[in-house]
């Protein structure tokens, strides 16, 4: 079993539990939900009393009517459960899900203890374990929410208090769905008016490519267009089984999803000492491997990437574009951070420009899905779940496939395919918004790149670890270096020596970060993945503390 499962299953069993059955929490937990049939029987009793001032001879009835009712509710909990861990889908027993995994649940635990007021060496948890930019205080682009805020109550178009371009955008939108209502379904693929302003604003990211509004799909988040696709093109059984070529350390969608769909998941290592860089001779090598289990045939770029914040450069992209159209691959280009570039030498290239400038032989056949998202960037509107992917040089009887699947869900959020409209068509010079606009994106930017230096800077003063420059992304992956006697301690406790750490500086300090595990790392390296969302102010805090933590963890496994 991994190391992530293990630690999970015993949290969440209790000390003793024996199993299924057998665990008293388990018995504890049946009696909880008898006692709170009874209360809520009582509460509708008195509901019952009040309304209709039975007789006692109505209360004995009701009362032996609850009795009777508890004791079928027993009857019922002694039942052996239909869905078991032993039942249960084994594919989705196999997903595992690192950025919201134990060390988040027992941050959780730590908070309610703080709210209880119990004592600890600190007085808050700070969360640098997910890339959620507004619960960690950054403040939402106000266009994007005027928008959003218009399509949704519609009277507010009277309101003096919305610019002009605003409503125009807002108009546009509501025109483009059912019954000009942002809670009317939409086309499976997306509102038709927002795929073209997607498609209008790849062209002109891309220096003028084109961008055909056919091939754009909105999409629930970037996480559903990955798992989508990636549904498509899994098949096979044995070794035919598709493989599906990660980069590691990578962002654990990737995984959870290979898992879940059964694929075999083919690993290519970036490489630490040269920034996290992608070495096509990598990838020949696990292609190679790769061939003598499973049949590979998707490889997956994160650029920029997660956790590891490396930005690509264009030959690179150039040399992965060939190879895949070399050995036939299907390219799948997360591009979820392309507005996150902090390096001046770095510079973002789409797969989609890149493969376009190579000539008709490559954009005329490799097979490239492309995704972004409202959730990162500037915008950070995680919880909108807004986003698209565009596909190109697709089969057209696999198009029809994708949209009968994409139709099944009937369509992603209306008010989240607004939200992604507002990314891809926001203000421009000559508008009344475009002043804020750009401030505000600005602003938002310019703290990230200064964040992401002040951590790179900190981390490498620390004697024992080591940061590459966070050239785009929102997050630090630091290589940590654990004295043997501490992972001897850790092994003792069951656990992966790098989530013995990011345990140990949770529960000293209540940060909470992610093990570098969780994304995959070369054997016998540690890391652990941290956020730069925090203010500045706090994030320094939490590098001091970091900084302190580790300096202690070394003295005391020296
Ligand atoms: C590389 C990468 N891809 C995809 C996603 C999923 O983002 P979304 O919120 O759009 O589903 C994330 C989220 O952190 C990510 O880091």
């Amino acid at each position: 079993m991994h190391r992530f499962a293990m630690l999970t299953k015993q949290t969440a069993a209790s000390p003793g539990c024996k199993g299924p059955g057998s665990c008293r929490n388990g018995r504890r937990n049946v009696a909880l939900r008898c006692i709170a049939s009874l209360v809520e029987g009582k509460q509708h009793q008195q509901r019952f009393t009040q309304r209709t001032r039975p007789g006692r001879e109505g209360l004995v009835r009701w009362n032996s009517a609850a009795k009777a009712s508890a004791v079928k509710i027993n009857e019922k909990t002694s039942r052996e459960k239909i869905l078991t861990l032993e039942s249960m889908n084994p594919q989705v027993k196999a997903v595992e899900y690192a950025v919201r995994g134990p060390i988040v649940l027992k941050a959780g635990e730590i908070e309610k203890e703080l709210r209880k007021g119990i004592k600890k060496p600190f007085t808050e948890v700070i969360k640098a374990n997910i890339g959620d930019a507004h619960a960690m205080g950054q403040q939402p682009i106000t266009f994007l929410r005027q928008v959003v805020a218009l399509c949704t109550y519609p009277n507010l178009l009277d309101s003096p208090s919305f610019p002009e371009d605003s409503k125009k955008r807002a108009r546009r939108i509501l025109q483009g769905c059912g019954g000009n209502s942002l809670g009317s379904y939409s086309a499976s693929q997306g509102v038709n008016c927002i795929r073209e302003d997607v498609a209008a604003y790849i062209e002109r990211r891309d220096g003028g490519v084109p961008a055909d509004p056919d091939n754009i799909y909105l999409t629930t988040g970037a996480s559903d267009g990955i798992a989508t696709i990636l549904k498509i093109l899994v098949s096979g059984g044995g070794k035919s089984r598709t493989g599906v070529m990660i980069p590691i350390p990578q962002y654990p969608l990737y995984s959870a999803a290979i898992s879940e769909l059964d694929a075999v998941q083919v690993n290519y290592y970036l490489d630490e000492e040269n920034c996290w860089a992608l070495d096509v001779n990598e990838l020949r090598r696990s292609l190679n491997e790769a061939k003598a289990y499973c049949n590979p045939k998707v490889l997956c770029i994160i650029n920029p990437g997660n956790p590891t914040g490396q930005v690509q450069s264009r030959k690179c992209i150039e040399d992965v574009i060939h190879f895949a159209w070399e050995e036939q691959l299907f390219l799948l280009a997360d591009e979820v951070y392309q507005d996150n570039i902090y390096s001046e030498e770095c510079q973002f290239h789409s797969f989609k420009k890149v493969l376009y400038e190579m000539g008709p032989e490559y954009y005329s056949n490799v097979e490239l899905a492309s995704f972004h998202s409202t959730s990162k960037g500037y915008m950070g509107e995680c919880g909108y779940r807004g986003g698209y992917m565009e596909v190109i040089n697709l089969h057209p009887e696999i198009k029809g496939q994708l949209v009968k699947l994409l139709s099944v869900r009937l369509c992603p959020p209306v008010s989240g395919q607004a939200a992604m409209d507002i990314v891809v068509n926001p203000p421009v010079p000559g508008e009344e918004s475009y002043a804020q606009f750009i401030k505000e994106k600005e602003s938002v930017l310019n703290n990230l790149a200064q964040k992401a230096k002040l951590t790179e800077d900190m981390f490498n003063k620390v004697p024992g670890i080591h940061c590459n420059p966070l050239q785009g992304a929102m997050y630090a992956f630091p290589r940590i270096f654990i004295p043997s006697k501490g992972i001897e301690v850790a092994k003792a406790h069951k656990m992966a020596p790098d989530l013995f750490y990011c345990m140990k500086l949770l529960e000293e300090t209540g940060i909470c970060v992610v093990p570098g595990s969780g994304f995959g790392q070369r054997e016998g390296s540690y890391h652990f993945r941290m956020t730069i969302l925090p203010p500045v102010e706090k994030l320094k805090i939490v590098l001091e503390k970091v900084k302190d933590f580790h300096i202690q963890f070394l003295e005391e496994y020296a």
